[in-house]
């Protein structure tokens, strides 16, 4: 092995290492960290804001896909999966406590544990609306996934409108 090859192996080592600590860092968000000796209820609202921050990031890559002349089906399925899981997950991301008494920037509003019920509600039609999106991506259908894409963003916007705060 020459001294270039040693040095470009570490090198390419040393470049893995990076990319796992940004992707780590990225995680660990420096504007909001979660304070130490964290319990329950404020894992729970920080662990909630990166589900939710994955789920939003998935949406958005779906419909970019979507846009393209030959949207590639395998990424489609993919992100349909995954947001098909996280919709079918979210009724566990707001135990009680978990509002902003638990992470002062979450924009959970009050009314998610108070009126339980509607909450549950909107949570129920973005569960539907992501398994029949997933769905139509799973029977390779394109046109399906497409149609569906607006009755999904449809089930978030009717839960942000009533439960989520404007960032301010
Ligand atoms: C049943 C209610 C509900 C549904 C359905 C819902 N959300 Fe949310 N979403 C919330 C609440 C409440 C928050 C605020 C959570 C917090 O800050 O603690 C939130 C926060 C977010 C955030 C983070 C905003 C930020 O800057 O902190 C994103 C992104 C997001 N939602 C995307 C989506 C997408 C995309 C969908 C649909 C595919 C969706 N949500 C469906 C209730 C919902």
């Amino acid at each position: 092995m020459t001294g270039m090859g040693w040095r470009g192996a570490a090198l390419a080592a040393l470049m893995g290492l990076g990319a796992v600590v940004t992707a780590g860092g990225a995680l660990a968000r420096d504007d909001d960290p979660m304070p130490k000796n964290a319990n329950a209820a404020t894992k729970a609202a920080y662990a909630r804001h990166e589900h939710f921050e994955e789920l939003g990031k998935t949406f958005k890559a779906l419909n970019e896909e979507m846009k393209k002349d030959a949207p590639d089906k395998a990424a489609v399925a993919a992100d349909t999966k995954i947001i098909a899981s996280l919709g079918a997950a979210l009724p566990t991301w707001f135990p009680k406590g978990s509002g902003v008494e638990a992470r002062p920037k979450s924009l959970a509003k009050p009314d998610v544990w108070s009126d339980a019920a509607g909450f549950g509600a909107a949570a129920a039609k973005l569960k539907d609306e992501t398994a029949k999106l997933n769905q139509a991506a799973l029977s390779g259908d394109l046109a399906a996934v497409k149609a569906q894409l607006r009755p999904t963003g449809g089930a978030c916007k009717g839960c942000h409108d009533k439960y989520r705060q404007e960032k301010s």
